[in-house]
């Protein structure tokens, strides 16, 4: 074996372009004939009444598309469907009732396990608590919460009585869940007392009552999970704060009919970053998210019932949404919950979960497999992963050498791989390949999905050739899409669909904001975001948004904020900083900046560097030559400066940038 520096791959596996799924594999896919896009392409749209059929629906739907008023399209839209009641009550009333379907582990270890029966019980018993809260259908519960089996029970039981729910990422900081709350009108909140990270007990409550006091409307009733029992940090509940425990126990044994729900009613809202400095809302409906959630876990992660499934993403993100709780739950599978990090107590502790629950099929983040890579493969080699038969990634590029470090240490060169690109907006899988079917070639996500109208195009709209870099659009919708930008449609043409579309001609163009090109197989490689939003580990965060932070600490004249490559992190937070007279760039005002954007958003936004400037590179006509700025904070050669109004700023900038 040879040691390439940084991954132990053999020049064999260096230099292998395509992959093939086993035959072992391709036998037990749930997909396995490639016939299955041109079925999807000869009867679109009538093709989705194969996700629908996944689902059980109260009332059968008429029509399965109804494009009157592009771009608000609806789908299935005259049937209605509970989703509480496909992800718990049918997998019971099938005779399922004592499968697994979460298992729940802690940072320490201590471990839960719910049946689709314990299931049944505790969404019937929470969601009889939320009604006697005075919780109505189409109220926006908010649930700021870790972790914790509580919160897909909470976001199961706001399904049950119609009532949206909007998650909002436990990470994210008191004033993001203000934000959050006071967009969406929400007068109810979930929340816990804490979690633990690396052994410590987090006071996750105390940033809660922040934010609630951040709120500027009236809050009705607050629920708080016990998490950390004696390592609690003794805040008493006030007037409307109730704790969970007490509450379900005022309803045990209560059920609660599952609300029958309209295929378009709304069933979440997720915010998510994008140009301008608010969090946009994405809407997503119960009928044509739940039944796309549905047929991708089953078409490209390929889960059967008897599948034990984890995705280490964090359901705070709409990756835990639906490939932790609504897709698997939806197909009867057991759901794996770890709620600590990857390196506490030791940097195996993911491969020491997948042998204790014997995972069959794992799901997680190009970040996580090159943090895996640098710690090295002796962390997998002490656990026994032979349980694996499919593996996937998702939430940014995975370059070639991440891939195939993945497929031979995790995947003992047996496991499949999907690369799958999709976004919050697009509610599940747009483009990968089907694991039962397809060629992998790693660095490539893989073909649009069946049913998918992906295309990469230049500024024009045309399409560009084999190899040629230009922009994904999607040009018919799907099921899982965003309906609408919450409260504001205006924003949700603008945002996505002015681009491309020619309304007169009544095209109308999907645009994801991700640059991409296609090879002659029709291959879809993404090349990232773009427009002003960085991805750092896998996470959304709007530039803007970060600035609007660092401009509102006191001394801030201005600020420019890049993403700049980071080994690990994939994309790392470089701010540009012009202080006010009078202030100077010292230890402090860096560590005010940097907790300003904590403040503001969370700490995965936190700057990698901070660099002060007495001016940025400006065109003639003043804009920001944000090109430059990233191209300085990737140690790069420059590109043109002679367009800049001020070019002699670049090389005092640069030589302030640290390696
Ligand atoms: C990026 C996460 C390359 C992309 C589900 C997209 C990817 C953004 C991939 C959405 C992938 C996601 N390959 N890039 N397989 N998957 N992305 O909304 O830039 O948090 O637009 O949804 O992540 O991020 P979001």
């Amino acid at each position: 074996m040879t040691d390439d520096g940084d991954g132990d791959l053999e020049a064999r596996l260096v230099e292998q372009e395509t992959f093939e799924p086993s035959d072992e594999f391709v036998e037990q896919a749930n997909v396995s004939d490639e016939s299955i896009y041109e079925e999807f392409e000869e009867d679109w749209p009538r093709c989705w009444t194969r996700a629908a059929d996944l689902l059980d629906w109260d009332s059968p739907y008429s029509e399965v598309l109804d494009d009157s008023e592009e771009p608000f399209y609806e789908w299935f839209a005259d049937g209605t469907l509970n989703a509480s009641y496909n992800c718990v009550d049918r997998h019971v009333e099938s005779g399922d009732k004592n499968r697994a379907a979460i298992k729940w582990e802690g940072e320490h270890g201590e471990t839960r396990t719910y049946t689709y029966q314990d299931l049944y019980r505790e969404v019937n018993e929470f969601a009889a608590a939320l009604r006697e809260l005075g919780v109505e259908e189409d109220d926006v519960v908010t649930l700021y919460m870790p972790m914790v089996p509580e919160l897909p029970i909470a976001m199961l039981a706001c399904a049950r009585i119609g009532a949206p729910h909007s998650v909002v990422f436990a990470g994210f900081s008191a004033d993001a869940l203000a934000t959050r709350m006071n967009s969406a009108d929400s007068r109810y909140l979930i929340t816990c007392d804490g979690y633990y990270r690396r052994g410590d007990p987090l006071d996750h409550l105390a940033k809660a009552n922040e934010g609630l006091a951040g709120v500027d409307h009236g809050v009705d009733a607050t629920v708080v999970v016990d998490r950390l029992g004696e390592d609690g940090f003794g805040h008493d509940l006030s007037g409307n704060q109730h704790d969970w425990d007490d509450l379900v126990a005022d309803h045990q044994g209560a059920r609660v009919d599952p609300v029958e729900r309209d295929a378009e009613d709304m069933l979440f809202l997720m915010y998510t970053s994008g140009t301008t400095g608010e969090p946009k809302g994405v809407k997503h409906t119960t009928g044509g998210y739940l039944a796309y959630a549905t047929w991708t876990s089953h078409a490209v992660l390929d889960l059967e019932p008897e599948d034990t499934y984890w995705c280490s993403a964090d359901i705070g993100w709409i990756t835990g949404h639906s490939y932790i709780v609504y897709g698997p739950l939806s197909l009867g599978t057991t759901t794996v919950m770890y709620e600590g990090t990857p390196d506490y107590p030791e940097r195996d502790r993911l491969w020491e979960l997948v042998e204790k629950y014997a995972v069959d099929v794992f799901y997680t983040a190009p970040t996580a497999i090159r943090a895996f890579m640098k710690w090295g493969s002796e962390f997998p080699e002490r656990h026994d992963l032979s349980s694996l038969r499919l593996l996937g990634t998702v939430g940014e590029p995975i370059n070639p050498r991440a891939w195939k470090w993945y497929y031979k240490h995790i995947g003992n060169e047996e496991c499949p791989i999907v690369d799958t690109w999709w976004q919050t907006e697009t509610g599940g899988m747009m483009v990968t390949t089907l694991p039962g079917v397809g060629t992998m070639k790693p660095g490539s996500a893989g073909p649009p999905l069946p049913g998918i109208d992906a295309r990469v195009v230049d500024t024009e709209g045309e399409e560009v050739g084999a190899g040629r870099a230009g922009y994904l659009t999607v040009d018919k919708p799907w099921p899982g899409m965003l309906r609408t930008l919450y409260n504001n449609d205006e924003r949700f043409i603008g945002e996505y669909w002015e681009e491309y579309s020619d309304p007169d001609a009544d095209e109308w163009v999907y645009f994801p904001e991700d640059g991409a090109k296609i090879d002659d197989d029709g291959y879809i490689t993404i090349l990232g975001r773009v427009d002003d939003v960085i991805n750092v580990s896998g996470h959304r965060l709007g530039t803007m948004e970060i600035e609007s932070a660092i401009v509102g600490v006191e001394g801030v004249a201005e600020a420019a904020v890049v993403g700049g490559d980071h080994e690990v992190k994939g994309e790392a937070v470089y701010a540009y900083v012009i202080l006010e007279d009078g202030y100077d760039g010292s230890e402090e005002m860096r560590e005010a900046i940097i907790e300003g954007v904590e403040d503001a958003i969370g700490p995965i936004a936190r700057p990698e560097q901070v660099i002060f400037t007495p001016e940025l590179p400006k065109t003639r006509s003043g804009k920001i030559m944000r090109r430059l700025l990233e191209e300085i904070a990737n140690g790069e050669e420059l590109g043109d400066t002679t367009t800049l109004r001020n070019p002699e700023i670049v090389e005092d900038i640069q030589a302030k940038v640290s390696d």
